[in-house]
């Protein structure tokens, strides 16, 4: 399907990836969760849970306890290495990103249905000029996304499983958030809930 420009720099591509896709992302999740189990991140400062859970996979993974948040090549829990990212994502990224460098770090969470995310920026990366790419699989999610300043005016849409989604350029710090998950929406996970991946570039490029 086209690309829906949702505001500048915002880009939603409905059914990205096909049915067959979805699966054998999945299949390739549940792996890499054996390998890096979910955790449950915690706010700085407070040590608050997050309602998500996380992992990664890539060279860098994004992790959040009482000392912040922050990137690290290894698990918080485990101390082992992410896994590679799947290569299909990688492929995502060359198709959507239009960026001329790889992604580093692929954050995978796990939305239950009462999960949510508030409004925040994605502002812990070096390289502000590689858009955040997101995919969505599973349950549908009430994504909300405004300007660069809390508490303007924001736009909510809905992110069905093998959507993608991409906030770049003027959009890349935009506040973001998840609202809430439609249960029951989508049949492709065992249980019901939402995985969001969002694929990022970290470190500036050299040469
Ligand atoms: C995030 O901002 O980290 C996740 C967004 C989403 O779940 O779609
Ligand atoms: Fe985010």
């Amino acid at each position: 399907m086209a690309p829906l420009a949702v505001a500048p720099g915002v880009t939603h591509w409905p059914g990205y990836l096909d049915a067959a896709e979805q699966v054998s992302l999945v299949d390739e999740l549940r792996e890499i969760a054996r390998q890096a189990p979910f955790f449950t991140p915690r706010m700085p400062k407070t040590g608050k849970p997050f309602s998500v859970k996380m992992t990664n996979c890539g060279a860098l993974g994004w992790v959040s306890d009482e000392s912040g948040y922050r990137y690290q090549p290894d698990h918080p829990e485990t101390g082992a290495p992410w896994p590679a990212m799947p290569a299909r994502l990688l492929r995502a990224w060359e198709e959507l990103a239009a960026y001329p460098h790889p992604p580093q770090a692929c954050l995978i969470n796990f939305y239950e249905p009462t999960a949510r995310m508030g409004l925040h920026q994605d502002r812990d990366e070096q390289d502000f000029s590689a858009p955040v790419l997101s995919l969505s699989l599973g349950d549908t999610a009430v994504f909300r996304i405004g300007g660069t300043v809390r508490g303007g005016r924001t736009i909510s849409l809905k992110l069905a499983s093998g959507d993608a989604l991409a906030f770049g350029g003027e959009a890349r710090l935009a506040y973001h958030g998840i609202d809430r998950i439609l249960a029951g929406s989508s049949s492709l996970l065992p249980q019901a809930g939402r995985i969001n991946l969002t694929l990022r570039r970290v470190t500036k490029p050299s040469g």
